[in-house]
């Protein structure tokens, strides 16, 4: 492990991300409505161990220690998450009294900590009533989004400058609708694209009614660099296909206002559920792209008869986490790098939203957790950052997934990215090395 930290521009902004059904708990608290991930969760056989986000971190009361923990770490920054439900719990209509205050509560409270709060309006957890008239296979929810992004907004707007609209599109559309791992459950593979340019329409819609308010608007893709496994043309094209679905089709709309050729998937140019106007829409201007890395990934040619134009065998060679993610530090700056050459001038300024790493990390008969893997993980891929930025890519900030062990999706609390240790059974928070470290780091920059 290394020594110091490159040194970063004075305004660069630190800081950690959550994401509400994740942290939260008290799901049935202060009018809060369902959620697909309540109803996911409670299904037999979806999540490691039937675990649920019933009461996680239980944040929802533990806030004040959580946000004590944010100050002392030094960040200047805090990405969390809205739950749609505590906000309009059927996802229409007048806002829940009750949603809105306990995120009023928040953010006066992160601002007297000195900490920016960047709040995301969608990180997946779509209240069931939506979900009940089709989901984002429904058009209607984006404006449905829109409303409730406008709603939110109203209520805080005199306090937080900037918005991230959705988490990670990509994952809620092939994780949710494509594959069925993560909520809502549905295993519609290619059919579930339509979700996809739902949720952009629902970006797009809410952009426009953020910047209306003045407002800073972001979205936070998962980005990944795509690796042929091979020099056989067959594996070149389907990682062609992969980086489409991956990458360019969740951002060539957005920055480019047009879909990428979707040929490469089987998938007609003209989608039926693209409407005139749609694309415009979608391209409403970004103030920043958010950027979620976690690794890159290889693409090999389909297995005959495997129903996808692509297989994803494993990356060798390199250390992975407790996850089995690979871990590449370097993939980093290749995919910021590349974002530049693929953009150009269409390319907003960037922020990462979310990096980390699961580590099966243990508190010590001393009381200290001792994940160095984490600390080399991050040491690693902000050396990585720092690279691309030397190189030109304008990068305005560093978010690390997450401030909290908590629960994580399918895998439950089996996979634990905290930079604090949460014991679950007794809800007692211990810093990990890795947030000393980075304690340490941010306090020598002063
Ligand atoms: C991202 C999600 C986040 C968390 C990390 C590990 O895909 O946005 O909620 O689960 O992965």
């Amino acid at each position: 492990m290394s020594s110091a930290l490159p040194e970063f521009p004075a305004d660069f902004r630190w800081g950690v991300s959550t994401a509400a059904y994740q942290i939260e708990g008290a799901v049935t608290e202060d009018g809060r409505g369902r959620s697909v991930w309540d109803t996911f969760t409670h299904t037999p056989g979806h999540v490691r161990d039937g675990q649920t986000g019933d009461t996680a971190c239980d944040h929802y009361h533990r806030w004040p220690e959580d946000i004590a923990l944010l100050a002392d770490l030094g960040v200047g920054g805090y990405r969390f998450s809205i739950a749609w439900p505590r906000i309009q719990p059927d996802g229409s209509g007048p806002a829940n009294p009750k949603g809105l205050d306990f995120y009023d509560r928040l953010v006066d409270a992160l601002l007297a900590a000195g900490v920016t709060p960047l709040p995301t309006l969608f990180h997946w957890d779509l209240p069931q009533a939506l979900e009940d008239t089709g989901g984002w296979l429904n058009r209607d929810t984006a404006h449905r989004f829109a409303e409730y992004a406008a709603v939110t907004a109203d209520r805080l707007s005199d306090r937080v400058p900037a918005w991230i609209t959705l988490n990670e599109p990509f994952v809620h559309t092939v994780y949710g609708y494509a594959l069925g791992i993560h909520a809502p459950g549905r295993t519609l593979m290619l059919d579930a694209l339509p979700t996809a340019h739902h949720q952009l329409l629902g970006h797009g819609l809410a952009a426009t009614a953020l910047r209306d308010r003045g407002l800073e608007v972001m979205i936070a893709n998962n980005l990944t660099p795509v690796h042929p496994a091979g020099d056989d043309p067959a594996d070149v094209a389907a990682a062609t296909a992969y980086d489409t679905l991956h990458n360019r089709l969740f951002t060539d709309p957005l920055l480019l206002g047009r879909y990428p050729d979707l040929a490469a998937l089987g998938l007609p140019a003209d989608p039926p559920y693209v409407h005139d106007g749609d694309l415009a829409a979608i391209a409403a201007p970004l103030d920043a792209l958010g950027v979620n890395y976690y690794h890159p990934t290889r693409v090999a040619a389909a297995d005959p008869g495997g129903g996808l134009p692509f297989t994803l065998p494993p990356i060798e060679g390199v250390p992975t986490t407790a996850f089995g993610w690979p871990v590449v530090p370097e993939g980093l700056d290749e995919l910021l790098t590349g974002l530049r050459d693929r953009y150009g001038a269409a390319l907003p300024p960037i922020t990462i939203t979310e990096n980390g790493c699961s580590v099966a990390d243990t508190v010590d008969g001393d009381g200290r957790v001792r994940d160095t893997a984490r600390i080399d993980y991050l040491d690693g891929h902000l050396r990585a950052l720092h690279r691309a930025m030397a190189a030109g890519v304008e990068v305005r900030g560093y978010f690390i997934w997450s401030l909290l062990d908590n629960f994580e999706w399918a895998e439950g609390y089996h996979q634990r990215f905290g930079l604090v240790h949460v014991d679950y059974a007794t809800q007692r928070r211990t810093p990990k090395d890795s947030y000393h470290w980075l304690r340490a780091a941010l306090g020598r920059r002063g």
